[in-house]
This record gives structure tokens, C-alpha cells and sequence, in this order.
């Protein structure tokens, strides 16, 4: 039997998609245990370049299940626009994708209050991907959520009544104080005002979610546990990354959900026993999107900074870059109970003279241990670095370790010993077979 769980160690981002990618060509269940469509994971394989954010990535293996777990929550719109791409692609998935009935629902209020939740903190705004995802985890843990079952159980339409109600009067109070922004995420045409929402259209365009997904949607506690008995092996996908869970990110700089891999078991019914083997995703350099410390980060007219560039798969945002951070890796990896590392993007590095790792921090001028800072003082810490000397040679789709530049052998072998984890796996491009495997 073997149950493993992906998790990216860093602020998301970290290439989770194609290291998911690598591995789902052996499982025979590829599951997402947490999070919506704040998630993006981008696949590149033989039908195209897909960004992902809500079916998971092993869809594209013909062998494999999909299951979204109940620990997920779902935009209805989202999902069905995702599965006309995929399909469109040439993908069937008929029989093989499972959506959790106990799955929460995102709603078009969820959506609304995260971007007026963000408009009212102002400069103190989290920097939301504005999905709806932390008011739909709010409403699921204060027993406000709408999930599938409700259709089931023929609850949906007096639990929405109640929903609206409720949600109408803080939807017009705030809205009333902010003026019509123009917010170019999904749910724009509602999310940029403060109107009230009507019930009934609310009601239709769910049930006619409902309608559409309604083959898909299961109890998936037999269909895991079936597997599980039968020793399948089940691939397991964390979304966002390790340094966005709510409890261990730097708070309020977080996601809405628990990121770790532990909430692999409580987001799919897997006993925490049966996981097998858990991998950190680690990006060769750091990104974030959104607000909140990052202690390596580069100023945008650095010329590593320029190389870093990137721009998130959901948001199309900029992503703030800068050097590989391994103090929160390392803390990551001892939270999560990391085996291995894979680490993506190694190819980005070539042809920069000089590179750093930062292996500490400081703070008032006194070594810090990650999980000793917390909220403000990160903000504050100074990182220590350890200088490498860099490669000017592509190393993109080497396959063996042996063939990269030494100076690349060397900041691997220095990730591995900074950060206490073997490093298994490097991605040296996009490609599905640019991995090299140690
Ligand atoms: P939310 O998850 O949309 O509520 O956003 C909370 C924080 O998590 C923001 O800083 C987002 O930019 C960040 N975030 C959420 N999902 C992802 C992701 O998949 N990758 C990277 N950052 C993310």
C-alpha cells in the first residue's frame, strides 16, 4: 500500500503541478484534500499547457480517479468551465472523477465579502485571490456552509433563504461604504457591487449546477477506503503551499485552510496512518503572491529578481521573488514530516554569477528560529545568506545528476544539508520528462 502526499514547502506556487504530474503516471487515485480555485497548478504534458485549479492534476492519466475531497470548497462555475477544457482537450473522465458530496459549496456572497472584507482592511488587506475561499471556510466551521449533500437531502433551498438573508444585510451595510471597485477576478459582475443578491436566481443557477454535476458527485469515504483495502496506490495533492496553513502561516498572511499534509487525512477520510510517504515541493528560488513577509525578497530592479519574474497561475498577478529561503523550508519539512524534496525550477538559476541561500535569521540583531517569530516581527527579521557560485550553462531537460554543471550539483547538495531532507527529485524545465531522479 502506498498513500503519498505532495505538499509544496514554501508560499505556493513551488511547481506542485508538475511534480504531481511526475508521480501520477504510477497511482491509481490522485486526490485534492484542501482548498478551492485559489489553487492553480499548471500542467504541461502531451495535450497542451493547462492551468489547473480545482480538478486534480492526475486527470490527464487515463488510468487513474480524481477525487476533490471534502475538506475542498467548490465554485460550481468554476469547476464546470475546468471540465469543458479538459474534455475539450480529448480527456474522459466520465467514471473517473469524484466530487464530494461533503464538499463546501463557494457561493456568489463568499465571493463578495472576500473583496469587500479586503477593500475595508485597506493597507492591512491579506491580498486575497478574492475566490470566495476564506468566507466559505468561515460559513463551513460556523455552521453557515451550503455543500452538495444539501441537494441530496432536499436542504439547499431553506438553507439558501436563510443564507441570503443573512449575508443580503452585510452585503448592502458594507457595500454601501465602498464604492463599485472593478475587481477582474471570477464572479466580477456581483462580486464588484454591494447589491443585494436575489434569492430565487441564486437558487436556479445552483440547482442548475447541480443538475450538471450531479453524476460526479458521491460520498467518497467507500470509494477510499475500497481503495485503500485493495493496497491502490493514491497520490494526494496539497493546494497553496505549507507557509499558507492557517495555524503555521504568518498569520493573517494565510489561506483559509490547513495546507499540511496531515490535513490529507481529515480532507479525504484517510487514516493518518496509512500515509506512506510524504514530498515537499521546493521552488530553487521564493516566490509569494499576495501580502505578507517574505524576508528574501528582491527589489524589482535586481537582475536575479528580473530572472525570477513570474506571474501566478490564478491570478495573473506579478509574484514577488527572491533568493531560496531555507529557514522555512526546513521548519515546513519538520511540520509536514517531509521524506524528500523535490525541487522544481532549477533550470531558472542558469546565468547568475553569484547565487544566495539564506540558512538563518536574525532578529534585533539575535539568531531566530522560524517558529519563534511571529506576525509583525517577521517582518523585521534579517536573513543570513551563504554565497554559491553559479552555472552559465542551460541544464534544462537533464535528466541525470552527474550531467549538470558541478556549481548545480553543489546548491542542491547545499539545499539537502541546509535543510535536513534529501532532495530525490529536480526539475530542470516544464516538460513532463525534465526530472532528474536521485
Ligand atoms: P485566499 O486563499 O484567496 O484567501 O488568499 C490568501 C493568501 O493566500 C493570499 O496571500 C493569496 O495570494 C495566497 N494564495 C492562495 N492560494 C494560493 C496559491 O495557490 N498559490 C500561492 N498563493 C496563494
Amino acid at each position: 500500500m502506498s498513500v503519498t502526499v505532495i505538499v509544496g514547502s514554501q508560499w505556493g506556487d513551488e511547481g506542485k503541478g508538475k511534480a504531481i504530474d511526475y508521480f501520477a503516471r504510477n497511482a491509481d487515485f490522485v486526490a485534492r484534500y484542501n482548498g478551492g480555485n485559489n489553487a492553480g497548478h499548471t500542467v504541461i504534458n502531451e495535450h497542451g499547457t493547462f492551468k489547473i485549479h480545482l480538478v486534480p492534476s492526475g486527470i490527464f492519466y487515463p488510468h487513474t480517479k480524481c477525487l476533490m475531497g471534502n475538506g475542498m470548497v467548490i465554485d460550481p462555475q468554476v469547476l464546470l468551465d475546468e471540465m469543458k477544457e479538459i474534455r475539450r482537450a480529448g480527456i474522459d473522465f466520465e467514471k473517473r472523477l469524484f466530487i464530494a458530496q461533503r464538499a463546501h459549496l463557494i457561493m456568489p456572497y463568499h465571493k463578495m465579502l472576500d473583496g469587500l472584507y479586503e477593500q475595508a482592511k485597506g493597507a492591512g488587506a491579506t491580498g486575497t485571490t478574492r475566490r470566495g475561499i476564506g468566507p466559505a471556510f468561515a460559513d463551513k466551521i460556523s455552521y453557515n456552509g451550503l455543500r452538495w449533500a444539501d441537494f441530496i437531502g432536499k436542504t439547499f433551498d431553506e438553507r439558501l433563504a436563510v443564507q441570503i438573508g443573512l449575508k443580503n444585510k452585510i452585503i448592502t451595510a458594507l457595500g454601501r461604504k465602498s464604492s463599485r471597485s472593478t475587481l477582474d477576478v471570477q464572479g466580477a459582475r456581483r462580486l464588484a457591487s454591494g447589491d443585494a443578491l436575489d434569492y430565487e436566481d441564486v437558487r436556479e443557477e445552483y440547482w442548475n449546477y447541480y443538475e450538471q454535476l450531479k453524476p460526479y458527485i458521491k460520498e467518497l469515504a467507500p470509494i477510499v477506503h475500497k481503495g485503500l483495502e485493495q493496497n491502490k496506490k493514491f497520490l494526494l495533492e496539497q493546494a497553496m503551499g505549507s507557509l499558507l496553513d492557517t495555524d503555521w502561516g504568518v498569520y493573517p498572511f494565510v489561506t483559509a485552510s490547513t495546507t499540511l499534509a496531515s490535513a490529507a487525512t481529515t480532507g479525504l477520510g484517510i487514516p493518518p496512518r496509512k500515509i506512506s510517504r510524504i514530498i515537499g515541493v521546493t521552488k530553487a528560488y521564493s516566490t509569494r503572491v499576495g501580502a505578507g513577509p517574505m524576508p528574501t525578497e528582491l527589489p524589482d530592479d535586481h537582475p536575479a529578481r528580473e530572472q525570477f519574474a513570474e506571474t501566478a497561475a490564478t491570478t495573473g498577478r506579478k509574484r514577488r521573488a527572491g533568493w531560496l529561503d531555507l529557514v522555512p523550508v526546513k521548519f515546513t519539512a519538520q511540520i509536514n514530516g517531509t521524506d524528500a524534496l523535490f525541487v522544481t525550477k532549477l533550470d531558472t538559476l542558469s546565468g547568475i554569477d553569484e547565487l544566495k541561500i539564506c540558512v538563518g535569521y536574525k532578529l534585533d540583531g539575535k539568531p531566530v528560529q522560524f517558529s519563534e517569530v511571529e506576525g509583525a516581527g517577521m517582518a523585521r527579521v534579517e536573513p543570513v545568506y551563504r554565497s554559491f557560485r553559479g552555472w552559465q550553462e542551460d541544464v534544462r531537460g537533464i535528466r541525470k545528476f552527474a550531467d549538470l554543471p558541478k556549481n548545480a550539483q553543489k546548491y542542491i547538495e547545499a539545499i539537502e544539508k541546509i535543510s535536513g531532507v534529501p532532495v530525490r527529485f529536480i526539475g530542470t524545465g516544464p516538460e513532463r520528462e525534465a526530472v532528474i531522479k536521485r
